[in-house]
């Protein structure tokens, strides 16, 4: 099957590959689901997950989907390591390359370390968020939690809201959703909003009551204060009333689907009666997640 040998991003993969995925997925999640062992298909592989950035539900699930499939793992936080005693990021890369690890999960806040450690390991890298660049896994996710509701996406009307500009998990949804036939659009204030995203083929919305009744999805990002995504907003209370999803705002469209892919603001972005509303998404999402890395290691062995 031609599959690539790392996961750096969406922009490349096909419908093809898509659907390869997703069909690979379907039988990993009926398995999780129904809290039935799996075939131990990686038994005797060995995978690092080397984390620069904190993270709960990709670290979790790609650690617990690693034990599933048979992977023998082994975990890295920058934190506790000799980066703290002044290594270089190539130097710890050329000690974990003399290890033979076959896989290695990395996320790092600078975009293109996915593609350096290609570059100086022989292991095959998934890219679990790089920067503000791509993270595939979140699209992945995304996109088949959307797959199992709709089945074609095609014609799908598809709205990201909120910070894109300091998101990975937008570029990952836009190069998917795009390629499989949705409509893609984003909403946000203009300091969220990156100036030439049309060019993705991507149309912009200033108005959120406008996006909620024009599309059948808001896939809402988190307003990343780490990022400093604070000094682009005049005050995050002002963010919520003019751009928050809050229940009074989603009975413009009763059917509208929502998605998040965590961590949320609770009251800036999402109220929580929206994220535990019949609309919600998030937590399929998470499960959800957890079979796609089942099908990538899979896929990718
Ligand atoms: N969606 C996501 O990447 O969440 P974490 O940062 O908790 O992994």
């Amino acid at each position: 099957m031609n599959f690539p040998s790392h996961l750096l991003g969406l922009r490349n993969l096909d419908s093809d590959q898509f659907k390869n995925i997703f069909s690979s997925t379907d039988l990993y999640l009926k398995f999780i689901k129904e809290k039935k062992s799996l075939k131990k298909d990686l038994t005797g592989k060995s995978v690092l997950n080397l984390f620069f950035e904190n993270s709960t539900r990709t670290r979790i699930s790609f650690e617990l989907a690693e034990k599933k499939v048979g992977l023998d793992s082994v975990n890295f936080n920058s934190d506790n390591s000799s980066i703290s005693k002044g290594e270089s990021l190539l130097d710890t890369i050329k000690n974990i390359e003399a290890m033979k690890f076959d896989f290695i999960v990395v996320r790092h806040n600078t975009p293109g370390i996915p593609l350096f450690l290609t570059k100086n390991t022989s292991a095959k890298i998934l890219n679990a968020g790089d920067g503000i660049n791509e993270h595939p896994t979140q699209g992945l996710l995304d996109i088949y939690t959307l797959q199992k509701v709709y089945g074609d996406l095609k014609g799908l009307n598809v709205c990201i809201v909120g910070n894109v500009s300091h998101s990975r998990v937008a570029l990952s949804n836009i190069f998917g959703l795009k390629t499989l036939g949705a409509n893609v659009s984003v909403c946000g204030p203009k300091s969220f909003i990156p100036v030439n995203i049309e060019g993705l083929g991507v149309k912009v919305y200033f108005d959120i009551d406008k996006a909620v009744k024009e599309n059948d999805i808001l896939n809402i990002l988190r307003v990343q204060m780490e990022r400093d995504a604070g000094s682009s907003l005049t005050s995050v209370k002002e963010f919520h009333k003019y751009f928050g999803i809050t229940s009074e705002r989603i009975k413009l469209n009763k059917k509208i689907k929502i998605l998040h892919p965590g961590p949320m603001n609770i009251n800036v972005e999402i109220d929580s009666d929206v994220a535990e509303s019949e609309n919600s998404l998030i937590f399929d999402q998470v499960t959800n997640g957890l079979a796609i890395k089942c099908a990538l290691f899979n896929l990718m062995k």
